[in-house]
């Protein structure tokens, strides 16, 4: 075969060496635009994972890299005047130049053709050629050529960056250094790639960078100025540019690119030119090479090229998309930093590490216990006010608000289960209620529990708007409180345009069949076409609504609740008056945010002065609709959230969507946790977290970082209303109270635990 690879850059000189080395037959030129020893960047960031990847393939090339490799383990925060080191990272690197040199003359040694500074403009004198290898880079020709193919998906990034480099030794951890300027934050990220050289990346907002005039000043003038901004850290040492050829201003976008295609007839993209991963999570090279590996293996073992393109795109994209998962989450903390830089260096070093989430808590113990156990007692110590005596996951530290103390920090998210007989709950409610209280949760909340009839959202939802009501639910307090330490909190709602429709195991959301009762909202908006019509609220019935919210929190105090939360969430009455989607209102309770908010935020008043002082109200929020800018978004969640602030509200349950039916919601492990994350660290509210929350791991990372003050399980809690014990005994946490009857469960289930530890070799 006779093959061309479009640039010399990892990508395409190891798709060579793998081509050459699988068939010394072939015929295989590499064209580079450069000289090959001008290449641009500093060092390069592998793993010993993917050395022995390359070993696999190539040992000859992979032990001249392994020779090269600086090593270091640890990871140090700069921030306010504090250093912060964790260890057990395990990172190697070498120099971008020094790669790509034992590369070529591997190539060389192989019998592929080096054409150095040659620049490929068209594809056109390449079509003699078998096979052309599209690896010119993040900018790549051959892509744009035929870009109504290969369908690039270029996402600007909003961060400014500029590569440097420097002599000043950063050889004992990747370094991370934030300094406040005058114009901003700016931070650096900083790595040894060999015994003379790190790599120092500065980074920074867009509006700080305009700020600070990077915009109109060369890189000279540049390296100047970072010089002094990190003069702490660089120890006189230079800053140096490699990068001199660019026009104009060395700061660059960072640019996601992800391409509906990787190929077309005999052309194939590679390396960045098909996708790109963000450099805060270091796999550039790595998945270039990888994806090099990968398409001279194929073009082998499969019947045809396209065959071998077809497996190539498929096993390597979904390596990519993993890595661009992480990398975005990763680019997002970045983009977003300044959210976090008022929490304590402890925890931003915590949110650090974890921010693509693909580190967890266990995770982190295993690569530095000490550092984390100092962490877990930084996080009590906070939390209590106390030195503790011995370390306990966060998880299973005491959160208090107003005179409510909760033993931990795990909630039984509301959850409906349509077995009221009007309104009124049944032994279910006991039975059910009484088991998640038994379980260990810290927080057992009711479901949606309804201020009216027509606010029930089904005829099997609970209320409490009759004497009886309150007498049934007091009977459930009562237990929960004389048999076990669990608080209890009731969910108030009403269900608006949402109401009189049929149980969840029916068709969801669809009206009943028979006897359906008027439904009332903010204006005549149905929730799909086969709903009811409702009936646009005016004035008298909002005051009956209000009215009802109070009478209902009357009686949830007489009942014993200790805790109130208000259901302004997932499409229901009152979120259908926040969200534009539903409230087309003319009035003074349409409009703006501020319009919308106007009479929930009356309810809450009315609400919270009927309810006790000392008790906690929260409010439940669909943070966002899932459907772009007409809707809610997770910025105007935050505006939500500190307009409930203002009003008095304690504690925010970040919820999101059910609020259209043309939401698109992105799904995925504890994919709700951002909006929370979000509203607790730009509004200063203490926050729940909810959705798709399943391991004791997620709740003590989502907590450590600062995510959330509180962590919700729902379906965890269908499936198992002992999670949070088994938790404690998974984690090995003494502290949880067992029901005394099951003591004899609670001593089994930890022999049997340390058994399976001891046999695991885990002791
Ligand atoms: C300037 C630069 C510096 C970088 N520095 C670092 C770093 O320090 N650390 C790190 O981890 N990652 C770095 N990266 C990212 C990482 O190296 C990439 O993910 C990785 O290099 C991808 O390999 P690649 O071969 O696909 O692309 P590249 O390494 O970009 O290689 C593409 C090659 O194609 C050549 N080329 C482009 N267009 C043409 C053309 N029309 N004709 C001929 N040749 C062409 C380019 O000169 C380049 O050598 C850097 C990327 C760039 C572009
Ligand atoms: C059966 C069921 C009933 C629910 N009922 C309510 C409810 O009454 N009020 C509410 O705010 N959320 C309700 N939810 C949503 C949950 O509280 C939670 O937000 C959602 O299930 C995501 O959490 P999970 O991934 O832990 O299940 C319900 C969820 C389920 C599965």
């Amino acid at each position: 075969m006779r093959a061309v690879c479009l640039g010399g850059g990892p990508a395409g000189l190891y798709f060579a060496i793998s081509l050459k080395r699988r068939d010394p037959s072939h015929d295989v030129v590499v064209v580079e635009r450069n000289g090959p020893d001008d290449t641009f960047g500093w060092g390069v960031v592998l793993s010993d994972e993917t050395l022995d990847n390359l070993k696999a393939n190539d040992p000859e090339s992979a032990e001249l890299i392994r020779r090269e490799f600086v090593y270091w383990d640890d990871i140090a925060v700069h921030y306010r005047d504090k250093v912060i080191t964790s260890s057990g990272h395990g990172f190697c690197g070498i120099g971008r130049k020094r790669l790509l040199n034992i590369l070529q003359d591997r190539a060389r040694a192989l019998g592929v053709q080096l054409q150095f500074e040659t620049e490929a403009k068209v594809l056109e004198p390449y079509r003699d050629f078998d096979l052309i290898v599209g690896a010119d880079g993040v900018n790549s020709r051959v892509r744009t050529s035929h870009a109504d193919i290969f369908k690039p998906d270029v996402d600007v990034r909003a961060c400014k960056y500029v590569w440097l480099g420097t002599n000043q030794k950063f050889d004992d951890a990747f370094t991370f250094i934030f300094e406040e300027t005058e114009h901003g934050w700016i931070w650096a990220h900083a790595y040894q790639f060999d015994a003379d050289t790190a790599t120092f990346i500065v980074e920074c907002s867009q509006a700080t960078w305009a700020r600070a005039g990077f915009d109109h000043i060369g890189i000279d003038e540049t390296i100047a100025v970072c010089e002094k901004i990190f003069a702490r850290n660089l120890g006189g040492h230079r800053l140096m540019s490699n990068a001199r050829h660019l026009r104009g201003s060395a700061w660059l976008n960072f640019n996601r690119v992800l391409c509906e295609r990787w190929s077309y007839r005999n052309i194939v993209l590679l390396g960045d030119a098909a996708a790109t991963a963000h450099f805060s999570v270091g796999s550039g090279s790595k998945l270039a090479m990888e994806s090099a590996i990968a398409l001279a293996e194929y073009l082998h073992t499969e019947s045809s090229m396209d065959a071998a393109f077809r497996r190539y795109e498929d096993e390597r994209r979904l390596e990519v998309l993993r890595l661009q998962n992480a990398a975005r989450n990763s680019t997002e903390w970045f983009e977003n930093v300044e959210r976090y830089l008022h929490l304590d260096p402890v925890q931003l070093n915590y949110s650090l590490l974890t921010r693509s989430q693909r580190i967890s808590h266990e995770n982190l113990r295993r690569r530095d216990s000490a550092w984390l156990a100092d962490a877990e007692r930084w996080f009590e110590k906070k939390a209590t006010g106390q030195t503790p005596l011995a370390n306990h996951a966060p998880m299973f530290v005491p959160f208090r608000v107003r005179s409510i103390e909760l033993k931990n920090r795990v909630v039984v998210s509301p959850m409906a289960q349509y077995r009221a007989v009007d309104g009124n709950p049944t032994d279910w409610h006991l039975v059910h209620y009484a088991e998640r209280a038994k379980g260990g949760a810290g927080l057992v909340f009711t479901e949606m529990t309804c201020v009216s009839p027509e606010g029930r959202i089904t005829p099997g939802c609970t209320g409490l708007y009759r004497d009886e009501h309150e007498k049934t639910w007091k009977r459930i307090v009562d237990f929960v409180h004389a048999e076990t330490d669990a608080k209890i909190a009731i969910q108030l709602g009403h269900s608006g345009a949402k109401g009189s429709t049929q149980l969840g195991w029916e068709t969801m959301d669809a009206p009943l069949a028979a006897d359906n009762w008027e439904v009332i909202g903010p204006s005549p908006v149905r929730w799909s076409p086969g709903n009811q019509m409702p009936r646009e609220m005016n004035r008298a019935d909002m005051d009956r609504v209000s009215d009802d919210y109070v009478r209902a929190a009357q009686m949830a105090e007489r009942a014993g609740f200790d805790w109130l939360e208000l259901h302004y969430a997932h499409g229901y009455l009152m979120s259908s008056f926040i969200t534009p989607l539903t409230n087309n209102r003319t009035d003074s309770y349409g409009g703006n945010l501020e319009n919308r908010m106007r009479f929930p935020l009356e309810v809450f008043h009315a609400v919270r002065a009927v309810w006790p002082e000392d008790k906690p109200i929260s409010v439940r929020i669909s943070a966002h609709d899932w459907v772009g800018a007409d809707g809610i978004t997770p910025q105007d969640a935050v505006a939500i959230s500190r307009m409930l602030v203002v009003a008095g509200v304690d504690l925010i349950d970040v919820s999101a969507g059910q609020t259209s039916t043309r939401a698109k919601p992105i799904y995925g492990r504890m994919f709700q946790t951002p909006f929370s994350d979000r509203i607790r660290n730009e509004a200063g509210v203490a926050t729940m977290a909810v959705g798709n929350i399943y391991e004791p791991d997620h709740v003590n990372s989502i907590l450590m970082a600062g995510r959330a003050d509180l962590v919700c399980l729902a379906r965890p809690h269908l499936a198992n209303p002992y999670w949070t014990l088994h938790a404690a005994a998974d984690l090995g946490y003494e502290g949880a109270t067992w029901p005394k009857p099951y003591l004899a469960g609670r001593d089994q289930l930890r022999r049997l635990k340390a058994r399976a530890e001891i046999m695991a070799g885990k002791v």
